[in-house]
């Protein structure tokens, strides 16, 4: 996730995400529209089911929206409403059909949350054929935790995910079942810098076999290092690159390519192993990937080489007044890019 203040908007980016600074990019028909969502939709995280729906996190509203990509023109149904005045953040599968989220209290869109009041939950989706209804239930309070933001899977057996603390700057490790948490990684790459605006340090998180992959928002960096089962460093992290500002959330293909949203550049770009940053979508100035939050690729036979990318939709007026808002998911289709 990535938020920023008014006085953000208006003096330290540069572009701002002012909508009259920003017109359509170059025509990309690889870039497709899965869902456009209304205003004041948030559409912060995703995560992929077995059949392909997607799971998408309202941050602003506290919602959970099930998105059909082969059905676009379904109105994606509400799958759980969380407390009123919940921001709704990263999302994990442990068990097929089963997730977990986090929230806290506060409003996205004026970046004011109030401290200690972080949840856990767990979204049931293995009776929703049946009842259409997920089933909700709240795991723990996550009350040390600053800014519960990105989520990864860390062990299916044992129940146990990865969650990044923005504004603490730490790693977490929370076990599903008992809802206890402890801190696995803290270190210098994961802090905020303190007086920016927003001040976040690690943000998206993933791992891919032993490796845990990490952004840092504030530093403008990606990188990774190797975990144990127990979530904890086994070797210093190593950073992949350091020039991509605002980096947000983000998927790995099976190359180790990392698809990274940066949020407040309005761009996707493509980060290989070895640091070369490539524009894939989207730029500081487009309007095709307007404030772009998180990437997830495809789980069927179709579309497994297709990468859906979730928007905060955000943009303001020169006196930070917000002027759009609706959030989308949208896809590309990664392949014939590979190819190219
Ligand atoms: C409440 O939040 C603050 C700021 O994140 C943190 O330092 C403190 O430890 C938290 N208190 C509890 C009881 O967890
Ligand atoms: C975006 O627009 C600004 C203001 O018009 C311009 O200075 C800048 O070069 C543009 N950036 C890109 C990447 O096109």
């Amino acid at each position: 996730m990535a938020l920023f203040s008014v006085v953000f908007a208006m003096t330290v980016l540069s572009p701002t995400r002012t909508s009259s600074s920003l017109v359509p990019g170059p025509l990309n028909t690889n870039l497709q529209t899965v869902h456009q969502f209304p205003d004041f939709t948030w559409m912060e995280n995703m995560a992929v089911r077995k059949n392909g729906q997607i799971l998408g996190t309202d941050l602003s509203a506290g919602k959970f929206y099930l998105v059909d990509p082969q059905n676009p023109n379904l109105e994606p149904p509400v799958l759980a409403q969380f407390p009123d005045g919940s921001c709704v953040l990263g999302i994990a599968e442990v068990q097929e059909d089963v997730f977990y989220t986090q929230t806290i209290f506060g409003d996205g869109y004026t970046f004011n949350f109030q401290p200690n009041t972080s949840a856990f939950w767990e979204v049931d989706m293995r009776k929703y054929s049946e009842k259409s209804l997920a089933t909700v239930r709240k795991i723990t309070d996550l009350p040390a935790v600053g800014l519960p933001n990105g989520m990864t899977l860390l062990s299916k057996d044992e129940g146990t995910v990865l969650i990044a603390d923005s504004t603490r700057g730490l790693i977490w490790r929370v076990n599903v079942h008992t809802g206890t948490s402890e801190v696995v990684f803290d270190d210098p790459l994961l802090k905020p810098i303190s007086g920016a605006e927003p001040s976040f340090g690690v943000n998206g998180v993933r791992i891919v076999d032993s490796l845990l992959y990490f952004t840092s928002y504030n530093q403008a960096l990606i990188a990774s290092l190797p975990i144990s089962h127990e979530g904890r460093p086994t070797g210093p992290a190593t950073v992949i690159s350091s020039d991509v500002p605002t980096a947000d959330d983000f998927a790995v293909d099976g190359h180790g390519n990392i698809w990274l949203t940066e949020n407040v550049q309005n761009t996707l770009v493509r980060v290989s192993p070895n640091g070369q940053v490539q524009t894939i979508a989207g730029g500081p100035n487009s309007t095709d990937l307007i404030g772009p939050v998180s990437a997830a690729f495809g789980r069927g036979y179709d579309d497994r080489d297709t990468l859906y990318i979730s928007t905060d939709g955000l943009t303001f007026s020169a006196s930070g007044k917000i002027l759009t808002s609706n959030g989308k998911i949208a896809a590309i289709d990664t392949k014939h890019l590979c190819e190219d």
